[in-house]
């Protein structure tokens, strides 16, 4: 066990990270646990804090975009596009490694994942430290990311050095990662950079086919896409429509909880009622199951930023079974939507 530091000071938290230790701090997307990305001793425990398998590359973190030598080996012309659109932003850029970044962050990959956040407190702590930082989400292996500085305890307080206690408005699902390997990028994980933002520069720049399908090829590519992602301890169902939640609804059993958005569409304001008629008003015990709690969202943004925090609190209450509102596959929904899928088990 390690006496897990409370910080909200950047230049304690720079010298931490310049010392080889661990420190959660936020991002503009969800909690990074970040690391000396040029130490493979601090890297690795980065790997051991998260229960991480070794195959699984971490991005590294900068806080300019000029500051990409410090990380890759080449600038290519897709990725600096990209960059100057999107950087400082909740963008990944995948680019050949430079040798001063250690093999165990990328996985024995030759390319390496670079991200320059927004978040004023993580641009702070990267100026400061002056050094290329690996962080991925800092949440246990597995679990949902982590949009608050005590979600980001309850999954490794005593495993690691520190926590930055800020809690920023925060996206809440992680950064786009983008192939900038080839000519035209190719989408490896959906974010708050949209697919149609990116078309606006390569317009035919596509999504992995690995995004919603498993795919033997691009699994290879991004071999992070292979492992469980943001799967809380309870059973995740998901549903589309008011029919399906009610087919569900009918189905559940167990201590459920509930979440949905609420889109202009009039017919989805019939959602809490359809709960209410399926003898599910709130905390109420049928046979056999008990209603605990439904979280209704009011726009995409909301939804999106609420997401991971309501599966984690649907654990905390001890739910057994969580119904999950699926959005739709299209722009910054597409992002939701493929955290979704992989929440409720879909590889
Ligand atoms: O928003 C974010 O990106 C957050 C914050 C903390 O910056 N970080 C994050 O890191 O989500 P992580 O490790 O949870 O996800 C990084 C993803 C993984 O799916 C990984 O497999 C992929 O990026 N990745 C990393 N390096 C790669 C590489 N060289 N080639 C392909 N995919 C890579
Ligand atoms: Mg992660």
């Amino acid at each position: 066990m390690i006496n897990t530091l409370r910080l909200t000071d950047e230049t304690q938290a720079a010298r931490l990270l310049q010392q080889g230790k661990l420190l959660a701090f936020p991002t503009e997307t969800v909690f990074g646990l970040g690391a000396d990305a040029t130490n493979a001793g601090a890297v690795a425990a980065i790997f051991e804090a998260k229960g991480r398998p070794d195959d699984n590359p971490l991005i590294v973190h900068l806080a300019d975009v000029d500051d990409w030598p410090m990380a890759a080996r080449d600038m290519t012309s897709c990725a600096r596009v990209l960059l100057s659109a999107f950087a400082p932003g909740p963008l990944t850029v995948i680019l050949p490694k430079a040798s001063g970044i250690s093999d165990t962050c990328t996985a024995g990959l030759d390319s390496v994942g670079i991200r320059i956040p927004a978040c004023h407190f993580a641009r702070e702590i990267l100026r400061q430290a002056k050094l290329p930082i690996a962080a991925p989400s800092a949440n246990r292996s597995g679990r949902p990311s982590c949009t608050t500085w005590q979600a980001v305890l309850e999954d490794l307080d005593g495993r690691i050095d520190a926590v930055f206690c800020q809690n920023p408005d925060l996206v809440g699902l992680e950064s786009t990662v983008v192939d900038c390997l080839g000519d035209v990028p190719v989408i490896l994980r959906p974010g708050a950079v949209t697919l149609g933002d990116i078309q606006q520069h390569f317009p035919t720049a596509s999504l992995s086919p690995q995004i919603e399908n498993a795919n033997a090829e691009t699994a290879v590519r991004s071999p992070g896409l292979r492992h469980a992602h943001y799967q809380p301890r309870a059973e995740v169902r998901l549903f589309r429509d008011v029919a399906e939640l009610e087919a569900l609804v009918g189905t559940a059993t167990g201590r459920t909880t509930c979440c949905w958005m609420m889109p202009l569409n009039t017919s989805w304001i019939e959602c809490q009622d359809a709960l209410e008629q399926a003898g599910m008003s709130r905390r109420q015990q049928t046979a056999g199951r008990q209603w605990m709690w439904c979280k209704k969202f009011n726009s995409l943004k909301d939804y999106a930023a609420g997401f991971y925090e309501f599966l984690r609190e649907s654990d905390r209450r001890g739910a057994d079974c969580i119904l999950v509102h699926l959005v739709e596959d299209q722009g910054f929904a597409q992002a939701l939507r493929d955290r979704q899928l992989r929440s409720a088990g879909a590889k």
